[in-house]
């Protein structure tokens, strides 16, 4: 009897040590069955006449010394090619409903310049205009996904553009566009129906924008090959009403999608939101905190358009994510320029996972914004290029892009710190046309490695082998002078079991698995 406590005792103390020591563990299940596609488009980007974005970003000067199309830097178009980006969202933002097409095509010389009143009041020469952004979306071999002015611009001027871009007729505007070098129609088909109309882009109320919108819509037309998939400008993070009153009163067939916009806030204040690079474990936990709003966001805003929209035909297009930390030091405060940390790594592979979970709803997405500007894949300075942990996790997960959502059931332990908790592991997972199963997980806890035994249903396979993203800080980064600080490693932590899948995720780090 003394004997068998004495066990007993002995088997919970090995089991506290397991838990508290030597990491914690969790379970996972994995179906195959699902009719969903996780649309490449959640992958998506965004590219605003904002800092160093476009200009110094994607379109430097005649002078630099780097390989160039026209003034597209092409280091900057392979990196991008390499992860597939699926389509790039321009020129706004808020600079969206401040711009005004006609000033941005013919001879650059003669092209208009205007201040750009929300990004640092510099002068912006128009240079880069709609025939530039084509050439870089066609570089890129990305959809172009063009964002027009509702707040300041008129329904004939957004009208016009559309017929620009998209006509083969022979009238005025459409010789025009031939008379500018492109003789073929473009075929945009991606359209924003203005930018955060609740603030930026006009202030209005819900109510009256829904008018707007179906206004602007109604003139906003469909050329041959190029049907317009039209997005209304949507709700600013939690504002419910909004979405309500825009599925209530815009009818579902004449919009493509309903436009999100949620950033993560170290602080979750505007006012002073937090440092890139120097933040404690308390304010990491915070960012993350944050962070995972977005699912409780997608599930309500969905939760909204399932009751207008029940068979799903409206996509909920979140076209303006990432984090927003205070700029860096001594740069324009307007230019939102922001390093980036192995934190935004995981907030990325954090978000990317509750998109591909609620692919059934989010058919679109934008990091803001690509270079240079918040939440970069790709920092320049001058000719020097450096890629951002957040770049690597998009090259891991371009496996899900349009392959099959598998739906998941996660049961893994907490992070807890200061007696607040947030689940420690999430994960996503899908199935591509040749069969491979794809598996993310993230573990957002920066001293426990956990390991996450995995079960499957109607899914066969035999090999395992995976990439893992992470660095002995969250705080790390990859600067100019050391620019592969965090790169992509290959990953030995998993294991097969039986039929079984055993993986330890070491602490503060992204996996993904291949299982063929
Ligand atoms: O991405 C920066 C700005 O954030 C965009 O211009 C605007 O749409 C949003 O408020």
């Amino acid at each position: 009897m003394k004997k068998k406590t004495l066990t007993c005792l002995g088997a919970l103390a090995l089991c506290v040590i397991t838990m508290r020591g030597f990491g914690q563990t969790g379970t996972l299940n994995i179906s195959g069955d699902s009719k969903t596609t996780i649309s490449k488009h959640i992958y998506g980007q965004f590219a605003e006449h904002l800092g160093h974005g476009i200009y110094g970003g994607f379109w430097v000067d005649k002078s630099l010394p780097v390989k160039k199309q026209d003034r597209i830097r092409l280091d900057v178009v392979e990196a991008l090619k390499k992860i597939k980006i699926p389509n790039l969202r321009w020129p706004g933002g808020c600079f969206a409903d401040e711009y005004h097409w006609r000033d941005g095509i013919g001879p650059a010389a003669q092209r208009p310049r205007m201040v750009n009143t929300n990004w640092g009041g510099v002068t912006e020469d128009n240079s880069f205009g709609t025939h530039e952004f084509l050439e870089l979306c066609s570089l890129l071999k990305c959809e172009p996904y063009v964002a027009g002015n509702v707040g300041s611009g008129t329904v004939d001027e957004m009208s016009k553009w559309i017929e620009y871009l998209n006509s083969n007729s022979t009238s005025t505007v459409v010789k025009e566009r031939v008379k500018n070098g492109h003789p073929e129609p473009y075929k945009v088909s991606f359209w924003g129906v203005g930018n955060e109309s609740w603030g930026c882009g006009g202030n209005m109320t819900p109510q009256f924008y829904a008018d707007q919108f179906k206004r602007y819509a109604s003139f906003a037309k469909d050329y041959p090959g190029a049907k317009l998939k039209k997005i209304a400008s949507g709700p600013n993070a939690d504002d419910y009403n909004w979405t309500e009153v825009c599925m209530k009163n815009i009818p579902a067939h004449m919009m493509y999608g309903l436009s999100l916009h949620y950033y993560t806030i170290p602080t979750g204040s505007w006012g002073k939101k937090g440092s890139a690079t120097a933040f404690t474990e308390g304010e990491y936990f915070n960012t993350m905190v944050n962070c995972l709003k977005m699912e409780e966001l997608v599930t309500k805003h969905s939760a909204i358009m399932d009751k207008y929209d029940p068979e799903k035909h409206v996509a909920l297009v979140v076209d303006e994510w990432g984090v927003w930390t205070d700029p860096e030091p001594g740069t324009n405060p307007g230019f939102l320029y922001q390093q980036n940390s192995l934190r935004d790594a995981l907030i990325a592979a954090t978000t990317l996972n509750i998109f591909n979970n609620h692919s059934d709803r989010v058919k679109m997405a934008a990091l803001a914004q690509t270079i240079n500007v918040l939440q970069s894949l790709i920092l320049t300075d001058k000719e020097k290029m450096v890629l951002t942990p957040t770049y690597y996790i998009f090259d891991m997960y371009k496996v899900h892009q349009d392959a099959k959502y598998l739906p998941i059931k996660l049961d893994a332990p907490d992070y807890e710190v200061d007696g607040k908790k947030i689940p420690a592991v999430n994960a996503s997972a899908s199935q591509d046309a040749a069969g491979k199963v794809h598996i993310s997980l993230v573990n957002l806890d920066i001293h426990k490695p956990i390991t996450i035994t995995t079960g499957f249903s109607d899914i066969k396979w035999t090999n395992v082998s995976g990439q893992i993203l992470t660095s002995a800080n969250v705080t790390n980064i990859n600067t100019f002078q050391d620019p592969d600080k965090i790169h992509l490693s290959n990953f030995t932590g998993a294991k097969k079991d039986g039929d079984k899948l055993v993986v330890t995720l070491p602490a503060k780090s992204v996996v993904t698995l291949e299982l063929n």
